[in-house]
């Protein structure tokens, strides 16, 4: 079986500032529908067919298959990223992950400090990502190209794609703009589903 470009789990038109669009048009329609297409033309009658997503990405991973490796974890990573956004999100975390938040970071003030200064440090195209440890502790990480949380047995929270592509439409080359405007949109709810 195929994978398949999921929908955005969204109205385009509802990110003001921070994606247009022509944004999600490129961003979703294109790259990422380059992955997923890339992906499936790659594990077309190959013992990776009819694997789960994460079990590509691990396999690829321990087999040094950096094709399948990039457009198998990219498709994850970008499906974990629309997620992580919704048109009425923002503000201040809820639930478990606010306790945490304060626990390990201080405040959410300074964990988004934090976690922007990591983002915007990210060299080349990258990721940063909020995620879990086995000791329960939370921490910032940062991937290159196309690295996620889950193959160091990490739970991903919440994620920012910092590639080029991502902000380029409408923030030019300005990363820090578009992590900014990031905040007024991250979807809490869906942060804190992961931890049940
Ligand atoms: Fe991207």
């Amino acid at each position: 079986m195929s994978f398949v470009l999921p929908e955005l789990p969204f109205e385009k038109k509802d990110f003001k500032g921070f994606i247009s669009v022509e944004g999600f048009d490129y961003h979703h329609g294109k790259h990422h529908a380059a992955y997923v297409n890339n992906l499936n033309a790659l594990i077309k009658d190959t013992d990776f067919e009819g694997l789960s997503l994460e079990d590509v990405v691990k396999k690829a991973d321990n087999e040094k298959n950096m094709g399948v490796f990039n457009n198998a974890s990219q498709h994850y990573n970008h499906t974990f990223f629309w997620n992580c956004m919704k048109p009425d999100g923002g503000g201040v975390p809820t639930g478990e992950v606010a306790k945490l938040i304060e626990r390990d970071f201080g405040s959410f003030q300074n964990f988004r400090t934090e976690f922007s200064a990591a983002a915007t440090k990210v060299f080349g195209s990258g990721w940063a990502y909020l995620a879990l440890n086995k000791e329960n502790k939370l921490e910032i990480m940062q991937f290159s190209n196309a690295g996620s949380p889950f193959l160091q047995n990490k739970l991903a929270l919440l994620t920012i794609d910092v590639w080029e592509h991502a902000y380029y439409i409408d923030h030019r080359n300005a990363r820090p703009n578009f992590i900014n405007l990031f905040w007024e949109f991250v979807n809490w709810e869906f942060v804190n589903n992961q931890l049940l």
